[in-house]
């Protein structure tokens, strides 16, 4: 989430969705319009055998052996077999999620001209607005966007941090610091699951990067021409997603060649594997292609947190994960370098991950 110098970029207008909705509740504009390919099946979802997998997380910290051993097993099938889990049990005030969703949600719910005092620059990621709009003809998500970014300190933008609501500024920074430290325990016990010593990540990653993203979602006429949020993996190591209360189904993960929704755990936290954890773990944990569809009637929020090493941090898959069986599937780079590559397309599927590959003749991935 480092300010990224571009050249200038011309994204054309951009409408507010939030705006359009209240103006001209059944319009949906061109750049909204999906292609056919990319537009959401809206098949009713039947309770799906398929749910992605929930972590106990206290199993994890104070179960008895036992338990904790299991959990760990269940931790490293979530990884290996879905790059997606749900968290319960984590840990973090019940009081403190509900306070950053209304906190979110009040931001969201702000007039405009209030909130375009902290414009994101085309081309940058910080702010309100659009995210990763590089083009004229690009298609446009049903969403509004605000980005943060948080740790270090110096990728902290102040001009952006805003004073409505109030309390906005000192929930999120309490929020963030009790998502980091989730964060830093998972990858402990991400760690021992792949057989590595727990601090591994921790020593390796320097001063995480993180990031926080509010996506809100209003309601569209048309859900099944638009997508909310576009296809993509994240480029963290982890990333931590809090789905707001009472919001419609809309997170999808792209699953065995299908679309696989989330369905909300009350109070849970939802954490996937990002680009830069496939890349350490050589392919053995992937991140997943996921997207967000929106809903007729009703409105989402979700709080995203993204966790990632320091930018000057050279990556590449550890050698504990390298051997005759599994080569070498990812070339070296350091962390500012993909960071830079990602937030510098559009979100297009694990597309950015090619940025990583090494491209072999035979390697079919
Ligand atoms: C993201 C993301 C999904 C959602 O912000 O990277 O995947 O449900 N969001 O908002
Ligand atoms: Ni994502």
């Amino acid at each position: 989430m480092a300010p990224v110098p571009t050249s200038p970029i011309k994204v054309g207008h951009i409408d507010d969705v939030q705006e359009l909705r209240k103006a001209k509740p059944t319009t949906i504009p061109e750049r909204f319009v999906r292609d056919m390919t990319e537009r959401p099946t809206l098949a009713i979802t039947l309770p799906s055998l398929s749910e992605i997998p929930s972590i106990n997380f206290s199993s994890l910290v104070n179960g008895n052996k036992d338990d904790c051993q299991n959990e760990i097993l269940q931790l490293a099938r979530a990884c290996e077999d879905w790059g997606f889990f749900q968290v319960i049990n984590h840990g973090i005030d019940l009081s403190l999620l509900e306070s950053i969703e209304e906190l979110a949600k009040n931001f969201f719910m702000l007039p405009l001209e209030e909130k375009q005092k902290y414009p994101m620059a085309p081309g940058t990621v910080q702010g309100y607005g659009q995210a990763f709009v590089f083009s004229e003809d690009q298609k446009l998500d049903w969403c509004n966007m605000f980005a943060l970014g948080i740790e270090p300190h110096y990728i902290r933008n102040p001009k952006l941090w805003p004073i409505q609501p109030p309390k906005f500024c000192e929930t999120v920074e309490v929020y963030s610091r009790e998502v980091r430290k989730l964060c830093q325990n998972l990858l402990k016990y991400i760690a021992i699951t792949l057989g590595l010593k727990a601090d591994i990540f921790e020593e390796m990653f320097g001063v995480a990067v993180q990031a926080i993203r509010m996506n809100y979602y209003p309601p569209c006429s048309r859900p099944d021409l638009v997508l909310g949020l576009s296809p993509h993996s994240d480029g963290s190591a982890l990333t931590v997603l809090q789905q707001g209360k009472g919001s419609s189904v809309g997170l999808q993960i792209f699953k065995d060649n299908k679309w696989v929704p989330v369905q909300p755990i009350p109070n849970a936290l939802v954490i996937n594997i990002g680009d830069t954890l496939e890349v350490l773990t050589n392919g053995k944990y992937k991140s997943v292609e996921h997207r967000a569809v929106t809903h007729k009637e009703k409105d989402r929020l979700s709080i995203v947190n993204f966790y990632a090493p320091s930018y000057e941090i050279e990556l590449g898959p550890m050698p504990e994960l390298v051997d005759e069986n599994n080569p070498c599937k990812y070339r070296r780079y350091t962390h500012g370098e993909y960071n830079k590559h990602y937030v510098t397309n559009k979100l297009q599927g694990k597309k950015t991950l090619e940025f990583a590959k090494i491209k072999s003749k035979t390697s079919t991935e």
